[in-house]
């Protein structure tokens, strides 16, 4: 019985990420310009209706988690019915989300009601001036906030997302912070995915500088490699645990080989990659009415195009012409 979203190097394709809008309220430098981008116009954006249904034929062809993330996905009004709907499919899928906190400290309650299991935020810095020079917006209490009503909501663990920069802050202080309050940090070496293609590896942090930078006010100790399998994530203990902090080392160290993701965006394209050069027009045949079985054939077809990995580094390497805040991260 072969699965349904397999590729042609074996993979399998279970967690589904969807962005809900490419729109952003913050402008963090390492992603879009101070300007913002030339958003999506509305009729070029799935409706829920059109989401909700493509959501299904995915969970039909074995999908058992859905991520939904944006640009900012609170920034879609209707993200909690949305979740509430997905969690009534059959099989329903695990729901979690990824954000960047503004309005958490509303929506935390309503998202959780509506059956949303899970929630990465994205911070950077816990030093409110550092936060306004990374994004742009003098917002770092409005997340602050956020983090805690998604605690309260009972969203736990709550991850941390904090992309790796060098020259910044101590990333240390951002760790004690974070296990000060039962937030489980992972730190993300940057891509090529930024608006503005300015992205280069040499100014970059790598996994094994953070480690490094971390080293000198915590022991690290590696959590067992069996409890890995396709996490993002190399995670360690720190001080002997039970806190741990996790390294997402995407350039330097790819996850590539153990892969199990898809993505839709907004407007209705199936990527089999973040760095994925071609995308399968859903929302056209969509609105011509296409069957479930047509949508299914075109995102099986987009799976078995899926590249062996994202070959950053290689001299074939070429960055997407969609930016991270419009495939969804
Ligand atoms: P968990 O399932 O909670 O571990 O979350 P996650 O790591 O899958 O999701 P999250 O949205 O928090 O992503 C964290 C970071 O991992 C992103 O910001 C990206 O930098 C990186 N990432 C996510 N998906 C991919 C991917 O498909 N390929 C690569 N190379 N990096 C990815
Ligand atoms: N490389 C790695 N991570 C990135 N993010 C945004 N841009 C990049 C990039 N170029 C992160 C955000 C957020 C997640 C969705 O992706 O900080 O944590
Ligand atoms: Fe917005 Fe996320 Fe891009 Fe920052 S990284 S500008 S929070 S989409």
């Amino acid at each position: 019985n072969t699965p349904a979203l397999v590729d042609t190097f074996g993979r399998v394709a279970t967690d589904l990420r969807v962005s809900v809008t490419d729109r952003c309220n913050l402008r963090c430098t390492y992603c879009m310009p101070a300007e913002g981008l030339d958003w999506m116009a509305k009729p070029e954006m799935l409706t829920d209706d059109e989401m909700i249904r493509v959501i299904g034929v995915f969970v039909r062809l074995g999908v058992t988690q859905v991520r939904f993330t944006g640009g900012e996905p609170l920034l879609r009004r209707s993200l909690a019915d949305v979740v509430r709907r997905v969690g009534e499919l059959d099989p329903a899928p695990s729901m979690a989300l990824t954000t960047n906190g503004i309005g958490l400290d509303r929506l935390a309650g309503p998202l959780a009601q509506a059956g949303l299991n899970r929630i990465n935020v994205s911070l950077d810095t816990v030093d409110p001036q550092r936060f306004k020079e990374i994004t742009r917006r003098d917002r770092f209490a409005d997340v602050e906030r956020g983090l805690k009503a998604a605690a309260d909501a009972g969203l736990a663990p709550v991850k941390v997302n904090a992309v790796a920069m060098p020259g910044g802050d101590d990333p240390a202080d951002l760790l004690q912070w974070c296990v000060d309050r039962g937030y489980e940090l992972r730190f993300i070496e940057q891509m090529p995915l930024d608006a503005q293609h300015a992205w280069s590896r040499t100014a970059m942090m790598t996994g094994v500088q953070l480690r490094e930078a971390l080293s000198r006010r915590f022991q690290l100790e590696p959590v067992s490699s069996q409890e890995r399998g396709s996490a993002p994530a190399e995670r360690f203990l720190v001080d002997g645990g039970p806190a741990t902090v996790g390294v997402i080392a995407s350039v330097t160290a790819p996850f590539c080989a153990a892969c199990d993701r898809v993505r839709l965006t907004a407007d209705g394209q199936v990527r089999n990659c973040l760095f994925a050069r071609d995308e399968g027009d859903l929302r056209t045949p969509l609105r011509e009415g296409a069957t479930d079985d047509e949508l299914a054939q075109i995102i099986q077809g987009t799976m078995w195009r899926k590249a062996a990995g994202h070959g950053i580094g290689t001299p074939e390497f070429v960055q997407p012409d969609r930016p991270m805040s419009s495939i969804g991260g």
